[in-house]
């Protein structure tokens, strides 16, 4: 059951009974008990539409209601409709929930989501992280929700970074022994590379030129790329393992793949008009995009050397989302400093008519990573700090933390579970900022066990597990019966109801905080629930059902940290 829109439609019919001609019921979740579990905060706005005294207009609305066992209504303050659910309906509703939880989608779409789309030749840093973590709790709720999440990871494998590591190559000598020691450290390779483009204007010349030549087409440079691709596609699948991302490397959409559109769509683009030369490069320049001095900003599509630049790449990759994939909606989870490259993108592709009007593109954005002092976390000299060094690390401090609290766990499974801490505190932390936003990064905060962590939540589920254990109870399963007749347990039982609430929001703009948020509350109202209703030394009835409202929090829990991406264990 929905509870929110259940009441929306309730108000709305009745709003419209009271002789409102377009009624917005405002239905929230109260955020205090005293307001009741619902509010609809919307009369205020139709009474002074309509010049009316707000609480008089609250109470004709309200006697438009047909007789409601499951809610009681109450006018509130100015003119606010508190809405409290009876324990019968939480109950029944409860009943219900295991089989609601995987709510079928009423409309589903097929969703593209860009995200993680590192570029190749070097490791992937911590920079990478949240738009690979943002993205797949992004393609999990999508698919749990019913949509179609098809993943597209447009790794950067054509760019000017490999004319670098060609030129490099050459100059160590294109031989067998060479290519293995540059692929042996990619790494370092790059590094040298990129420091004698800066460093060497003659090298640098010689680097463009081999982009050049392997974009259109040279055998034996296509080959030494091809060996670099692999080994960097290598590296980032051990990272997205991981991690336990949902990628593989089938899902990886790399930039070269357009590289036969680009020639027609750059022809489309000059057929419709849309092409103009400035400064040797073929740009196209859009009313709508102006600089802050008035001065009208150029979208290129081909730079004066011929070259392609990311750009154009772009447009063709959005083409053959639409074209190909019949994409619904094409998201791109990609950091905050891009955002007029891909409002570019958008709106050439649709000044071009590459895209329909009815096919949304969102750029999901988001800030960077800090250390705590605020500085961009970078190495003491300067250099990225690479994501798999921190996912090892993570590991490490959570096996620290471990071993000093555990007892009668064999090796083996503290490592299982040091592993599922670790990667879960990164992940939690990540999820639970605002996205749009820089946020530190801090080991101490995120590897606790108290407070709105990840630990916190895991910790919270093996409890609920354990109390199973201990006391052998078997599973109680969907058709055990939930009685309610505390505080403390209605509070639950609403609590677990709101998880599809808390999806909804979530799917608005895809802040996963809200969800971090809804099972940080969860947790707490299952605390507050244990420490006041006991639960095994009462009667068989009421056992059974405190044991099923702790089993339905357990699955929910369960459920919304898998959303994230965040395992759970049975034990720590
Ligand atoms: N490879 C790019 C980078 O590292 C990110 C790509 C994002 N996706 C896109 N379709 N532009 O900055």
């Amino acid at each position: 059951m929905k509870i929110k829109q259940t009441l929306e439609t309730l108000i709305r019919q009745a709003m419209v009974d009271a002789g409102i001609p377009e009624p917005k019921p405002i239905v929230k979740q109260s955020q205090r008990a005293e307001f009741g579990h619902y509010q609809a905060n919307g009369v205020m706005a139709a009474a002074k539409q309509l010049k009316q005294a707000p609480r008089d207009l609250a109470k004709a609305i309200l006697a438009m209601l047909p007789p409601q066992p499951d809610f009681s209504f109450e006018i509130a303050g100015p003119g606010f409709i508190n809405v409290r659910l009876s324990n019968d309906c939480l109950s029944r509703a409860l009943s219900q929930a295991a089989s609601t939880i995987a709510l079928a989608c009423p409309a589903p779409r097929r969703i593209v989501v860009d995200y993680s789309s590192p570029n190749l030749a070097k490791e992937m840093h911590i920079g990478h992280l949240r738009s690979t973590v943002i993205g797949d709790t992004i393609v999990r709720v999508l698919e749990h929700v019913g949509h179609t999440a098809i993943r597209a990871n447009h790794v950067g494998d054509w760019g000017a970074q490999f004319g670098s590591l060609l030129a490099y190559l050459a100059e160590t000598g294109h031989n067998e022994s060479a290519q293995a020691a540059a692929l042996s450290d990619l790494e370092k390779f790059y590094q040298a590379a990129s420091k004698k483009f800066k460093q060497d204007p003659e090298f640098a010349e010689t680097a463009r030129g081999y982009v050049v030549k392997l974009q259109a087409g040279d055998p034996t440079l296509k080959q030494l790329w091809q060996a670099f691709i692999a080994t960097s596609m290598d590296h980032g699948q051990a990272v997205y393992d991981k991690l336990g991302i949902t990628l593989s490397k089938a899902d990886a959409m790399p930039e070269s793949q357009y590289n036969d559109d680009l020639l027609p769509l750059l022809d489309s683009l000059q057929n419709q008009g849309l092409i103009e030369r400035s400064d040797g490069a073929l740009c196209v320049f859009l009313d709508e995009f102006k600089g802050k001095d008035g001065s009208r900003l150029p979208a290129m599509v081909q730079k004066s050397d011929g070259g392609f630049p990311y750009l154009a790449t772009d447009l063709a990759a959005l083409r053959y989302r639409y074209q190909t994939l019949k994409a619904d909606e094409a998201l791109y989870v990609v950091g905050a400093s891009q955002q007029l490259h891909l409002r570019q993108v958008f709106a050439v592709a649709r000044a071009a008519d590459f895209i329909p009007e009815q096919l949304t593109t969102r750029h999901l954005a988001f800030g960077l990573v800090l250390k705590a002092d605020g500085t961009p976390f970078k190495t003491r000299d300067g250099a990225d700090v690479k994501l798999i060094d921190v996912l090892n690390e993570a590991v490490d401090r959570a096996k620290t933390l471990l071993a000093a609290r555990s007892e009668g766990l064999t090796d083996e499974e503290q490592q299982v579970i040091a592993r599922v801490i670790g990667i879960g505190a990164i992940k939690y932390a990540e999820l639970q900022k605002n996205r749009t936003t820089d946020y530190v990064f801090d080991w101490d905060t995120m590897l606790s066990f108290e407070g709105n962590t990840a630990p916190y939540l895991q910790y919270a589920y093996t409890r609920i597990r354990s109390l199973f254990r201990k006391s052998g109870a078997s599973p109680m399963g969907p058709n055990s019966e939930v009685v309610i007749s505390t505080t403390e347990e209605t509070a639950l039982a609403l609590k677990n109801l709101q998880f599809q609430e808390a999806i909804d929001t979530y799917l608005d703009d895809y802040q996963a905080n809200v969800l971090c948020n809804y099972l940080f509350e969860l947790a707490g109202t299952f605390m507050t629930f244990y420490e006041h209703c006991p639960i095994l030394s009462e009667n068989q009835t009421l056992r059974s059902s405190r044991l099923r409202l702790a089993e339905l929090t357990a699955d929910t829990l369960k459920t919304g940290l898998g959303l994230l991406g965040i395992e759970t264990v049975e034990r720590m």
